[in-house]
């Protein structure tokens, strides 16, 4: 028979949050990869390009409402419409040339995501753990650090080297001078210690936080300045650093991230709160499987990989910041350390970069032909979105389209897959264009590559105007837009949204 103090030892033990406990969110997509930092640099261009997962209420500047006004998120978890980005990362090549080095899953340009895990550690006294509250945000890393200082905050800074079919090497904290034959796994573990007042929102937009103060970074007792012990996060993200491999020359290792840092330990991550609390707080109470499935979590439920991947918001700043560039933008110098680097001052950058109008995947119909877009549909191979006629030909441009269904009495043209043309006089309601929802029709015409004609399984669709105004959908929303309907120039954003295979 047990003594009353192993009962009650047992007890503690079970009611205690097992120290595996986490739930890992892979994100199949991004929303953007842009100049935009809503924490660091609101309402102005960022000084480095970041690839951005998350909600598509994302904006150059943001609070909470707007992050929980998102249509979508390139992220899985329904409940949860927060932002999460990175630097972007480049090859730089030896005649100076920076190639952006795609992210895994990055077929062609448009996916390619990141994989955030909110981890439960209580530290040795089990502490209660808390959800992030509204308009909480928070920076992790330092985009100028050049060098290891061996601190908590550099200890969470990490580089795993993928090879899958051979021994595992030790992780870095810097970038390894060795190839990566299955691409280069940069991870960020953020500080879970709050000081229970301020949001990240002014200041340096992280010392409201503070890693533990003992134990590990990952895992300890809170300061006395920052006792709110809050739920973990931790980022990984892959590049695929591998599709250089036979691109190395000199000594060192040829990559930069975007901020023009070649050591490693400017690596950062930012964070923009959008969960629904009382679902982060009861995930955090109850998902602590330690599958770290997110299915496993009863809280939860979940965007399909094709509605996360869908999920886009149209750039904003008429800059390339992918393909093969002459400099990395925003100027950056590439530095090697280990001094900390300096920020360039805007006005020691030439290329003036500034927000201005979303560039429109559509071309305008409304006056030259009377048909107006209506945004990025969905088709289906076996069952056709507009099934009353169709034709595939390598002529394909938004006019030819409209004009070959306009001219068998049809009222709506749907361009696919860059060659295709379907006609109907109807859409039904689950095929149509999402209101708030960009969509995935970026696939050049193959009669025009100056115009969009859907992509693999989705249509970007046009209507004849009958009566009232004739306006073209602004991310797929049929109204009154408030920006100019004229096409903004593209090209600079090609490599942005590639064509990707169906
Ligand atoms: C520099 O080299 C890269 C390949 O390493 C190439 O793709 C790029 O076009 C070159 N840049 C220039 C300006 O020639
Ligand atoms: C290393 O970086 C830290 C800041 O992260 C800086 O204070 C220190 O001076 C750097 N060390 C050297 C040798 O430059
Ligand atoms: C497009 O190509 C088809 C053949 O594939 C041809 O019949 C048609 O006339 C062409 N249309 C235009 C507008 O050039
Ligand atoms: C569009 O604007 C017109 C005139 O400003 C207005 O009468 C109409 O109600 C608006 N339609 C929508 C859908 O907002």
């Amino acid at each position: 028979m047990p003594s009353y103090s192993s009962i009650a030892l047992g007890l503690a033990a079970a009611l205690a949050t097992p120290a595996s406990a986490f739930w890992r969110m892979s994100c199949p997509g991004r929303i953007i990869t842009e100049r935009a930092d809503p924490v660091v640099s609101p309402g102005v261009v960022s000084g480095h390009v970041h690839t951005i997962s998350g909600g598509n209420g994302f904006g150059f500047t943001m609070d909470y409402a707007q992050a929980r006004a998102s249509q979508c998120s390139s992220c899985p978890i329904k409940e949860d419409l927060s932002n999460y980005w990175t630097p972007k990362l480049y090859y730089h090549a030896q005649n100076g040339s920076f190639i952006d080095v795609p992210q895994a899953g990055d077929g062609a340009g448009v996916y390619g995501g990141m994989t955030v895990y909110y981890q439960q550690r209580p530290g040795p006294d089990n502490d209660k753990l808390h959800a992030y509250p509204e308009n909480f945000r928070m920076v992790a890393g330092n985009p100028f650090k050049r060098n290891f200082t061996g601190d908590f905050a550099a200890q969470a800074v990490s580089f795993a080297c993928l090879d899958y079919n051979g021994p595992a090497k030790a992780e870095t904290h810097g970038f390894p001078n060795y190839n990566c034959p299955n691409g280069l796994r940069a991870q960020i573990y953020f500080p879970s210690c709050w000081n229970g007042k301020d949001l990240g929102d002014t200041g340096d937009h992280a010392s409201h936080m503070s890693y533990p103060k003992d134990t590990h970074y990952d895992n300890g007792r809170c300061p006395d300045t920052h006792p709110k012990h809050m739920i973990s996060i931790f980022y990984e993200v892959i590049y695929q650093t591998n599709l250089f491999a036979n691109e190395w020359y000199g000594s060192s290792q040829p990559f930069v991230f975007a901020m023009g840092d070649s050591t490693g330990y400017g690596f950062h991550g930012d964070f923009v709160n959008g969960w629904d609390i009382k679902t982060l707080q009861a995930a955090t109470d109850d998902c602590t499987a330690n599958s770290g499935s997110t299915t496993d979590c009863s809280h939860f439920s979940f965007f399909t990989d094709k509605e996360c991947q869908s999920c886009i918001v149209p750039p904003s700043i008429d800059e390339r910041v992918t393909g093969v560039l002459d400099a990395l933008p925003g100027c950056n110098p590439v530095t090697n350390g280990p001094e900390m680097a300096v920020p360039v001052a805007a006005a020691n950058c030439a290329v003036k970069s500034t927000i201005g109008q979303a560039a429109n995947y559509y071309t305008d119909m409304t006056t030259s032909k009377g048909w107006a877009y209506l945004g990025c549909g969905t088709d289906n191979i076996a069952s056709r979105t507009f099934s009353a006629k169709s034709e595939n030909n390598r002529n394909m441009t938004v006019a030819n389209c409209i004009d070959y269904c306009s001219a068998a009495g049809y009222s709506h043209a749907g361009m696919e897959y860059s060659s295709e043309c379907y006609c109907s006089n109807t859409l039904a309601t689950n095929r149509a264009p999402v209101a708030g929802i960009l969509g995935n029709c970026f696939m050049k015409c193959s009669g025009d590559s100056t115009e969009y004609c859907g992509g693999g399984s989705t249509l970007s669709m046009y209507r004849k105007c009958s009566g009232g105004s004739c306006t073209n959908a602004q991310y797929g929303v049929v109204g009154n837009s408030t920006t100019s309907s004229s096409k903004r120039h593209l090209d600079s954003h090609r490599h942005h949204h590639a064509a990707h295979p169906s």
